[in-house]
């Protein structure tokens, strides 16, 4: 049986966007931990770190990165902190296969430009930021990956059908 499928990678990487076309090519479910977050605490994003702050945040996604994890047929796309915490991968690599959508910063910033609901990129100077960031964090990505995709020069559905093949024919 085929694992969940879950999507690593910094913010703007495209996770959510390949994640349902991947999950419509498996016929899987998709699950955003970011969504599921929301959701729950009836808040966006942005107003979780407002109100309660980051380390608040990561508690709520440490909790639900445990819940999704004991789910089965699913893509579960992630939150770009994902990977600060090992517990989250030890759970998530439970019953998934860990892909990470590696793009360049110029990538990222050229997704994230017009963004304003990325808690971490605000009122920075957003390239510099990114840079920084993905510096810090590049080294957990792929160390905790499975496998890692490329994503700057390809379109999502393509990348989808490749991330596809490539699982299938593993
Ligand atoms: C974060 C990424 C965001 C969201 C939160 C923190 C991060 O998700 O979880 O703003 O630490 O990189 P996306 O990767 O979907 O933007």
């Amino acid at each position: 049986m085929i694992k969940n499928i879950v999507l690593i990678g910094f913010m703007g990487c495209g996770k959510s966007t390949i994640g349902k076309e991947l999950a419509k090519n498996f016929n899987f479910n998709f699950i955003d931990t970011d969504c599921v977050i929301q959701e729950e605490e009836n808040k966006s994003i942005e107003e979780i770190f407002n109100i309660f702050g980051e380390s608040y945040f990561r508690e709520l996604e440490k909790k639900v990165c445990a819940q999704v994890s004991n789910m089965k047929n699913c893509v579960i796309s992630t939150g770009g902190g994902v990977i600060k915490n090992i517990e989250n991968i030890n759970n998530l690599k439970k019953n998934g296969i860990i892909i990470y959508l590696k793009a360049t910063p110029e990538k990222i910033y050229q997704n994230l430009k017009y963004d304003d609901k990325r808690p971490l990129l605000k009122n920075k100077d957003k390239f510099k930021a990114i840079c920084t960031l993905l510096k810090e964090r590049e080294e957990l990505y792929n160390k905790y990956a499975d496998i890692v995709f490329d994503i700057n020069d390809s379109s999502p559905f393509i990348l989808a059908k490749n991330i596809k093949n490539t699982i299938l024919t593993r």
